[in-house]
C-alpha cells in the first residue's frame, strides 16, 4: 500500500492537551492546515463548514466530540451525564443527514453510563470516554482496509472507474470506503483509470478525492458532473464507486436506500441505462456497517439544505448566479436500492435483495450496529 493514503490524518485527539485535531478539508488542495480545539461551539462550526466532513470521520468527530464533553465537565458523574445529554444533543444535531454522527455520540454517552455503572470516579469516567473514542477511530481505520480487501475483487485490469464526492481517508480514516477498493486493486498491480466527478457545488471529488488518489500515484483524471454520461458510455465504464451518508437497513423494502453525495442518485440512474444499453457499468458503495441504519424510514431522513451562498458563488469568490435569481442546494440524494449493484462492507459484501442480505451482515460478529 502506497505510504502517501496513510500518512494523511483527518482527526485525532491530542494526550497532552485534551484537545481534538483535525486537518481542514474545506482548505484542500490549496493548503494542508491543522486546527486543534478544546471547545465545543468551535467543533460544531468545523463540521457544518466542512472542515470536518465524511459520514465515517463525522462518527469519529461525534466520538471525540462527546469524550470532550465529558473531558470538559466539571468532576462529578452527574454533570458529566446531564453535560453529554444536553451538549451531546447539539453535536449529534450538527448535521442531520449521515447517521455516523449521531452514532459515535451514542457510543461515547453509552461508554460514560457503563463506566458510571461501574463505580468509576469521574476522571476515570473522563479516561474511559476518551478511550471508547479512540477504539472507535480504531474500529474505523481497520473497517476501511476490510472494505479494500472484500472491494478489490470487483476491479478489473482495464477498468474505468467514476467515483463521487470524497469517501477517501479524508472523509473516512485509514484507506478510505470507496477508495479502499480501487487502493487495494491499484497495491495488487491491478492497472485501471480512474476518473473523479467534481461533485459541485462544493468540488468534493476534485479537489478531495483527486488530490489522495494522485498522491497515491493512481491514474486520476477529474470530469464535470454532467460529463459522467457520455464518458461512461464512450469508455464501456465498468463501474461507479460511491460511499454513503446513511444506508437503510429496516428488513423493509427499503433496506438498501443509500443517503449520499448530491447526484449519486442521477450516476445510478445513467448506469442502470447504460446497463439496458448493454455497457455493464456498476454501482458500487462502499461503507462500513456504522453507516448502516436499522431504525430509520425514507420518510424520516432528513436531507441537508445548505446554504445559497455555495451554489451562488464559486467558494465565494465569483458570483456566477445573477442577482435576484434564487438557488436551491440539498446536499444529499437518494438512490433506491433496485439501482445498487453492492454493498461493500468490512463484514462483506452484501447484493440484492438487501432486505435479506443487510440484516445478515448485521447479524455477523463484528458487526458496528445490531437490528432492534
Ligand atoms: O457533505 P460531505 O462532504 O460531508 O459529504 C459526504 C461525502 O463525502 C459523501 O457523500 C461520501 O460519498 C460519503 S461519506 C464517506
Amino acid at each position: 500500500m502506497n505510504d502517501a493514503a496513510t500518512k494523511v490524518i483527518p482527526i485525532r485527539w491530542e494526550d497532552e492537551n485534551s484537545e481534538i485535531v483535525w486537518l481542514d478539508n474545506s482548505k484542500i488542495p490549496w493548503k494542508e492546515v491543522l486546527v486543534s480545539s478544546k471547545d465545543l461551539e468551535r467543533l460544531i462550526k468545523a463540521i457544518q463548514g466542512l472542515e470536518i466532513r465524511g459520514a465515517p470521520i463525522l462518527g469519529e468527530a461525534g466520538a471525540y466530540g462527546a469524550a470532550m464533553i465529558a473531558n470538559n465537565s466539571p468532576n462529578s458523574n452527574s454533570e458529566i451525564i446531564k453535560n453529554m445529554a444536553q451538549q451531546g444533543a447539539a453535536l449529534a444535531a450538527a448535521r442531520p443527514t449521515a447517521v455516523n454522527l449521531s452514532w459515535g455520540v451514542k457510543k461515547i454517552q453509552d461508554a460514560v453510563n457503563i463506566a458510571v455503572d461501574n463505580g468509576l470516579n469521574p476522571s476515570e469516567v473522563k479516561a474511559a470516554a476518551i478511550e471508547a473514542a479512540k477504539k472507535i477511530q480504531e474500529e474505523n481505520i481497520r473497517a476501511t482496509e476490510k472494505i479494500g480487501r472484500h472491494g478489490m475483487g470487483l476491479i478489473h485490469d482495464g477498468d474505468v472507474l467514476l467515483t463521487v464526492c470524497n469517501a477517501g481517508t479524508l472523509a473516512c480514516d485509514g484507506i478510505g470506503t470507496s477508495t479502499a477498493p480501487i487502493r487495494m486493486a491499484w497495491a495488487a498491480g491491478k492497472e485501471f483509470e480512474v476518473l473523479v466527478t467534481y461533485t459541485a457545488p462544493l468540488y468534493q471529488g476534485a479537489r478531495l478525492t483527486a488530490w489522495e488518489l494522485h498522491k497515491d500515484g493512481i491514474p486520476v483524471r477529474v470530469i464535470t458532473d454532467n460529463m459522467a454520461g457520455h464518458l461512461m458510455r464512450e469508455k464501456r465504464a465498468a463501474a461507479i464507486w460511491a460511499g454513503a451518508d446513511r444506508i437503510l437497513g429496516n428488513r423493509g423494502a427499503e433496506s438498501g436506500t443509500v443517503y449520499n453525495k448530491i447526484g449519486t442518485f442521477g450516476l445510478a440512474l445513467m448506469a442502470k441505462a447504460l446497463r439496458e444499453e448493454g455497457i455493464n457499468v456498476q454501482m458500487n458503495v462502499a461503507a462500513p456497517t456504522s453507516t448502516i441504519d436499522p431504525h430509520t424510514k425514507t420518510s424520516d431522513v432528513k436531507i441537508e439544505q445548505r446554504k445559497p451562498g455555495e451554489v451562488e458563488s464559486l467558494f465565494g469568490a465569483i458570483k456566477i448566479v445573477p442577482d435576484g435569481v434564487g438557488v436551491l442546494n440539498p446536499a444529499f440524494d437518494m438512490t433506491p436500492p433496485h439501482l445498487v449493484s453492492a454493498i461493500v462492507t468490512e463484514l462483506g459484501i452484501a447484493m440484492q435483495p438487501y432486505n435479506i442480505t443487510i440484516p445478515e451482515l448485521l447479524s455477523k460478529e463484528g458487526s458496528m450496529v445490531k437490528l432492534p
